[in-house]
């Protein structure tokens, strides 16, 4: 039997997913030190593989095959465009991707004014406005803290991640719009789902099935 190996955006989806993991059988104790600096940790009796990623990079390995599986969030899966089969939500790491701003902004966004609009997440937000909104906008690209962009008159909206939403709250921001929601997706290369498809479905069914008792 070969190994299947997984990747997984590193942080707290991976945390939460190994534990998901645990709870049907498969363990990989190896990965819970935190300080090491090993990359990748084998499960051997299960012919397991698994390695920690940035999320970013996680739907990369999975189209390339060096991943059979992936767990990551659905910004991720969205924004990196991938071919890949997103399998099961996991019903966890909820959130939406949101457009905000100042409640000024709220005027332009209907009027359909040339706005400037930053992100993390600039195909989720040209792909929102230009093909869903059918308006023209330009996207400025960030890497983080994008909350600042609308304070500092870089751009009008932004297109970001709310979860709680106390960072609007503390920012004087609010909620625009809504572009969809999000959580901790499981996905599958396209050829291992045809090459491996008893373990990986049986994989996914085991998965769903803990999803499901939990939340009953
Ligand atoms: C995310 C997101 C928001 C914040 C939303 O940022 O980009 O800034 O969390 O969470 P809340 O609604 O619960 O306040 P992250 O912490 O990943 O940091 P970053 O902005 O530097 O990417």
């Amino acid at each position: 039997m070969r190994y299947l190996t997984i990747a997984l955006a590193k942080g707290r989806l991976a945390k939460q997913t190994m534990e998901m993991l645990e709870k049907i059988g498969i363990f990989c104790e190896e990965m819970k030190d935190e300080k090491t600096r090993k990359l990748i940790f084998t499960n051997e009796e299960l012919k397991l593989r698994f390695f920690l990623a940035k999320a970013t990079d996680v739907p990369t390995y999975v189209e390339y095959g060096a991943a059979d599986i992936g767990f990551v969030g659905k910004d991720t899966i969205l924004e990196e465009g991938r071919n890949l089969y997103e399998v099961l939500d996991l019903g966890f790491g909820k959130c939406r991707m949101c457009v905000c701003g100042p409640e000024s902004a709220r005027e332009k966004l209907q009027n359909h004014e040339l706005i400037r609009v930053a992100s993390k997440y600039p195909a989720i937000a040209r792909d929102y406005f230009y093909n869903v909104k059918h308006q023209t906008v330009e996207i400025i690209k960030l890497n983080g803290s994008v909350e600042l962009a609308p304070i500092v008159g870089l751009s009008e909206v932004i297109v970001d991640i709310v979860e709680t939403g106390s960072t609007l709250r503390e920012n004087g921001l609010v909620v625009l719009e809504e572009v969809c929601p999000l959580s901790a997706r499981m996905v599958v290369n396209q050829v291992s789902m045809k090459m491996e498809n008893e373990r990986i479905r049986r994989l996914i069914e085991q998965m769903r099935e803990l999803i499901r008792k939990e939340n009953a």
